[in-house]
């Protein structure tokens, strides 16, 4: 277990810049970027268009701001694709989301292979459709060996409940005699998170003028620097992304030390 443990960290130290996940980025590029996909609904009201061409656009927009996050030398993208309290809009908006991924990674999954870029997921995969699932998988298992920008799909996410499975595993290995609770550490938990893998964003960018968090990675934002922009998701660009990151560098990161 120790081994496998000091294995996993090193090759973690050797993919993120020799900094492990809940190691400090005091670079002025976050390594970690993560996107709350916000406004697509208002971005077609406003057009008079129905809210599904507001998902489309959407698409647009996330295959722009790969394209820009590569060229920044951001790590890891993760881009909040859908909640899981999305499930309560009407059937046929969930339906349509759930053709998504399918439809993106159909068109932009050579790119991305081309590119180096490793697909991830986080979220549940219960109540995922048969056929999500199979498009998002595909790209996962096809893009496992790119060592190059990591994009993370919270897909089904939603930050309570990954807390509370990780609270059920940890409390698991407790009850099978695996673990012992005082041997329960902060990283115990984050290593039972669906972004275990994966440091902590340094930056979340919230477009569409809302000034919430709506459940996304509640526990990794701990100390994450916010930049909530006022533009529907679908007219993000990758100056939008080149100003945050901007922002971002001339912040004074402080941990709570001085
Ligand atoms: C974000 O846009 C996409 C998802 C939540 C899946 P919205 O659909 O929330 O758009 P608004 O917020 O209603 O404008
Ligand atoms: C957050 O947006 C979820 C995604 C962008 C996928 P919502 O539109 O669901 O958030 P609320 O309802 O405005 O808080
Ligand atoms: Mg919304």
């Amino acid at each position: 277990m120790r081994l496998e443990v000091d294995s996993l960290s090193f090759s973690l130290k050797r993919f993120f810049n020799k900094k492990l996940p809940q190691e400090k980025n005091n670079s002025k590029i976050p390594r970690h970027v993560a996107i709350i996909m916000d406004g697509n609904g208002r971005w077609a009201a406003k057009r008079g268009l129905p809210r599904t061409a507001g998902h489309h656009a959407g698409m647009v927009a996330l295959r722009r701001t790969i394209r820009a996050a590569n060229k920044l030398g951001i790590a890891v993208l993760t881009v909040y694709a859908f909640s899981t309290e999305n499930w309560n809009r009407p059937q046929a908006e969930v339906d349509f989301l759930m053709r998504l991924p399918s439809e993106f990674l159909r068109t932009d999954l050579p790119e991305l292979r081309a590119k180096n870029v490793r697909v991830m997921m986080s979220g549940s995969r219960e109540g995922l459709p048969e056929y999500t699932l199979a498009a998002v998988d595909e790209a996962i298992a096809s893009t496992a060996g790119n060592t190059g920008m990591v994009l993370n799909f919270a897909l089904n996410y939603g930050g309570r409940a990954e807390i509370l499975q990780a609270v059920r595993r940890i409390a698991q290995a407790v009850a099978e005699g695996q673990l012992q609770v005082e041997e329960i550490t902060e990283q115990t938990l984050q290593q039972h998170l669906y972004t275990a893998e994966l440091p902590d964003p340094d930056l979340l960018i919230r477009p569409s003028g809302e000034v919430r968090l709506s459940n996304f990675l509640l526990w990794q934002l701990a100390y994450a620097e916010l930049w909530f922009v006022d533009v529907y998701w679908p007219d993000f660009n990758g100056e939008h992304l080149q100003a945050a990151v901007e922002a971002y560098g001339r912040r004074d990161r402080r941990f709570g030390g001085l």
